[in-house]
């Protein structure tokens, strides 16, 4: 969940790239910041804080060598000793950590006995003092680090640090790192976004891979321990996609970005679409599979493909599906949806359903993310960086794709672009009108609760607006199945309680209408979103009718909605209490 953040180079300023590194990153993870610098003058200079980086910066030095971190705490709590870097007795080895040792106590417990120092509460200082420990037996660093790979257990990202040296030793299992190369520069980091101002030329390190990295150059080892050429590859976006530029907020531009996002989805991903419609036709059994956003596209995603193309689709919440998954096969077919491409819960559960031969899709934003190299066939979502910890352009996108395969393998893809081009109109109208959505907000935030109904595909829609108003504003937002709610929830709603109803024109339409009078009746403030107006509404928010593809325009409501609330409510939508934006550890 970590950001972290290297460099070495013929810059003097690489405290300054650091810090903006960490910046770029801070959405993996903002308790605490730190950062740890070799100057010219050959002094070490440290410094860690709790609390985000915002507008922080580094007294004036010349260096061009250090690496730093953003961190969200697992092991320990937020405290500046807690935050990294993490430094061995002797000062020479210093460590960025992204992941979790799982058996550090083990590790600690022996290290202490024979003499070691901890500073910190954390699993990561281990790393620091064990390599102490190893080259006090063996002065190759290769050999030191190999040693410790072969002793720690869990999903790890490092950056070890020696600064005598002037070297990097970089390894990783599970979690994401990524190298840039620019004419004997080198950069490294948990996200190729934060490299990407300074060079488009990256390599994403695989999993058992080790990196020594010094000023004489760069060297890539298997996981055997064999030397292998680097293949870098060139990133498609640019500097301006990872800044917020005219916006106050990433969210409020990953919202804006979504007409652009959907309609190039719809016309230039056709072949991707197809193929995978043709994989979904030829397996026994297909099975979707994503955490939080990413599930409730997964569980929009079956009622898109019954009703679409009429086909059963398995659905499971990514931590739960590796209790679900003995009954794969060889020809069963899995659809993993990750933004990032680095979700354990959703790489863990996939891992076994390779285990048990079943083919493997990757739907992900992040090309050479862990999920989009372990897949058989990968789609990009091309959304573009995602930087806003609550996911919005991402969801949609992916609700694009199940929209569009679901279309082809009814062989009627040409009908789903029209539907989309629909969508995209009606987000386009909706941006225009965000000031209605933000005075509702205004006029909510003080709710108790605020619940968001639907029937069929728009109960999966009800589920990712209240997740997505949670998240950012704190306020206690539910989704339910419109019908559920005379089974009980009813029992909560009062006077005034905003209660958002999603009413396509679709086989749902008669019976939300109910749900809408039932609530109405027990006092509750009705905000209708639909194509057709009703007295029971109390507001009403227009969506003309786009077929099923109306799923994505309402959703923007309730993103527009979270962000407003959140707004209203003083705090940062961005960067949510809690949260980071890439979930790693289990
Ligand atoms: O990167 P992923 O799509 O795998 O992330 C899955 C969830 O952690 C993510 O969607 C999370 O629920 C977001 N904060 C939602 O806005």
């Amino acid at each position: 969940m970590c950001g972290i953040f290297g460099y070495i180079g013929n810059k003097k300023n690489a405290g300054e790239m650091i810090l903006s590194g960490l910046k770029s990153l801070e959405y993996r993870g903002y308790d605490s910041w730190g950062v740890a610098i070799k100057k010219d003058d050959s002094q070490i200079y440290i410094e860690k804080h709790t609390g985000k980086i915002g507008d922080a910066s580094l007294p004036a030095m010349d260096s061009s060598i250090g690496i730093g971190h953003t961190r969200w705490a697992t092991h320990g709590g937020v405290t500046d000793a807690n935050a990294h870097p993490h430094i061995s007795c002797d000062k020479k080895v210093i460590v960025v950590h992204n992941g979790i040792v799982e058996n550090y106590e083990e590790l600690k417990k022996q290290l202490i006995k024979i003499g070691h120092t901890f500073t910190s509460e954390t699993d990561s200082e281990v790393l620091a003092h064990q390599i102490e420990e190893f080259l006090k037996e063996e002065k190759d660093l290769h050999v030191a680090i190999s040693k410790l790979r072969s002793q720690i257990a869990g999903m790890n990202a490092v950056i070890v640090f020696f600064p005598d040296k002037e070297t990097f030793y970089i390894f990783k299992n599970g979690s994401p790192i990524v190298l840039g190369e620019k004419q004997n520069e080198y950069f490294v980091a948990s996200d190729a976004s934060a490299i990407i101002p300074y060079t488009k030329h990256v390599y994403f390190v695989e999993d058992g891979e080790m990196v020594s990295l010094n000023r004489n150059g760069i060297s890539l080892f298997d996981s055997e321990g064999k030397n292998k050429d680097i293949d870098y590859i060139t990133l498609s976006y640019n500097a301006e996609a990872v800044s917020r530029g005219k916006y106050p907020h990433f969210m409020l531009k990953e919202i804006y970005e979504q007409p652009t996002v959907i309609q190039n989805i719809a016309s230039s991903q056709l072949e991707t679409v197809k193929e995978t419609a043709k994989r979904i036709i030829n397996a026994y059994g297909t099975y979707l599979v994503g955490c939080g956003t990413a599930s409730y596209a997964c569980l929009a995603g079956t009622y898109l493909f019954s009703k679409i193309a009429k086909r059963h689709i398995n659905f499971s919440i990514g931590s739960e599906f590796s209790y679900l998954l003995n009954f794969l096969k060889d020809t069963s077919l899995v659809i993993a949806l990750s933004q990032s491409g680095e979700t354990i819960d959703t790489l863990a559960s996939v891992q076994k359903a390779k285990a048990k031969k079943a083919q493997l899709i990757a739907l992900t934003n992040v090309l050479g993310s862990t999920l989009y190299r372990m897949a058989d066939y990968s789609m990009l979502l091309n959304a573009g960086p995602e930087k806003a910890v609550a996911s919005t352009k991402a969801y949609t996108a992916k609700i694009t794709f199940l929209y569009l395969i679901a279309h082809e393998i009814n062989r009627t893809l040409h009908e789903g672009v029209q539907n989309i081009s629909r969508a995209v109109r009606e987000i386009e109208g909706l941006l225009e009108r965000k000031s209605h959505i933000q005075h509702l907000a205004n006029r909510i935030k003080n709710k108790n609760n605020i619940f968001i109904l639907g029937r069929g595909v728009s109960y999966a829609a009800a589920l990712e607006s209240a997740l997505k108003i949670k998240e950012v504003s704190y306020m206690h937002a539910e989704g339910f199945a419109a019908g559920e709610l005379k089974h009980g929830v009813i029992a909560l709603i009062e006077e005034g309680t905003p209660v958002i109803l999603f009413n396509p024109e679709d086989e749902t339409y008669e019976d939300t209408l109910s749900a809408a009078h039932e609530v109405k009746a027990r006092g509750a403030y009705v905000i209708g979103v639909s194509s057709r107006k009703n007295d029971v509404y109390d507001t009403f928010i227009e969506v003309k009718n786009c077929q099923d593809a109306t799923i994505i325009p309402n959703v923007v409501i309730a993103q527009l909605m979270g962000y407003y609330l959140a707004l209203a409510k003083g705090y940062d939508p961005d960067k949510p209490r809690n949260l980071a934006k890439s979930v790693t550890v289990k």
